[in-house]
């Protein structure tokens, strides 16, 4: 077996085991002791019936739409639509004043390969993100880190990570809606710069933010979406994909089934087998 599959399989075992998948475990409960009856065979068609069609694939579909709050979001707007390039957008969320920022320790940009077609985005720095300025590098980050590699993706070279908030919310707090509002300009400047072919939405707060939802992540999650662009920002139609934020299943371990399906689908559609819709 080659190195680098070894190692991938070896990841996504790690991840099951972690997730407590420790069994070999079928979705319906297996009745051990009722007696083994070979499956009856399917019926024949009778002739001249139309042949099965294939499985068709589920139809890429927006979300629900929220009108955009544009107030707030003006100043930023104008001072995202300027950036030409991710340095010149880093400078200008520099700039920009903000409670936030006066609260906060460093800037948390981005980490991981710009170029890679990959972008995922989360919601809000944390306090080890804060201290290092760099988005995931805390305890659910490293179980990102972790699913990631299930998947044989790596931050180093297979993805680019950022948060809607560049500058972490006192007490980690949830962000509010108006600084959602008032940072969301600056990261569809940032998805429009990257210019990715998939993005993963991390959180609810992401997803609802991004897709202009009204549903929940537990909605939203586990299918591929089509990026809304009510503001002519460059984004739209780019297809993103929500799933459940990492901190969240570290509170709630038997999310982690939903979480390892969605794994499943990226990877799937990053080898082609699935179209992201
Ligand atoms: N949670 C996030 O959404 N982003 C981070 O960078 C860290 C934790």
């Amino acid at each position: 077996m080659q190195a680098g599959l070894r190692e991938a399989l070896l990841a996504a075992l790690r991840l099951q085991i972690e997730f407590g998948a420790d069994e070999a475990l079928e979705a319906a409960p297996l009745d051990r002791l009722a007696a083994r009856a070979p499956a009856p065979a399917p019926p024949e068609p009778p002739p001249g019936a139309l042949a099965k069609p294939a499985l068709a694939q589920p139809a890429l579909r927006s979300a629900p739409t929220l009108p955009l709050v544009t107030t707030p979001a003006a100043a930023t707007a104008a001072l995202a639509a300027t950036a030409q390039s991710l340095a010149e957008l880093r400078e200008a969320i520099a700039n920009t004043d903000s409670p936030l920022r006066d609260t906060a320790t460093n800037l948390v940009f981005a980490d991981g390969v710009p170029e890679s077609g990959l972008m995922m985005i989360g919601e809000a720095p944390g306090g080890d993100e804060d201290r290092q300025g760099k988005p995931f590098v805390g305890v659910s980050g490293q179980l990102l880190d972790r699913m990631m590699a299930s998947i044989g993706l790596d931050r180093r070279q297979n993805f680019y990570l950022a948060n809607i908030l560049p500058w972490r919310p006192p007490g980690n707090r949830t962000p509010t809606d108006g600084e959602v509002a008032m940072f969301l300009p600056f990261m569809l400047r940032h998805v429009a710069l990257v210019r990715p072919r998939h993005i993963v939405l991390l959180g609810g707060v992401s997803a609802k933010a991004l897709l202009r939802a009204k549903d929940g992540i537990t909605r939203l999650r586990g299918r591929w979406h089509s990026l809304p662009e009510p503001g002519g920002e460059g984004v739209a139609g780019l297809p993103a994909l929500p799933t459940l934020h990492p901190a969240y299943l570290l509170r709630t371990p038997s999310a982690k089934r939903e979480a390892w399906a969605d794994l499943i689908l990226l990877r799937r559609t990053l080898d082609g087998e699935v179209p992201p819709g």
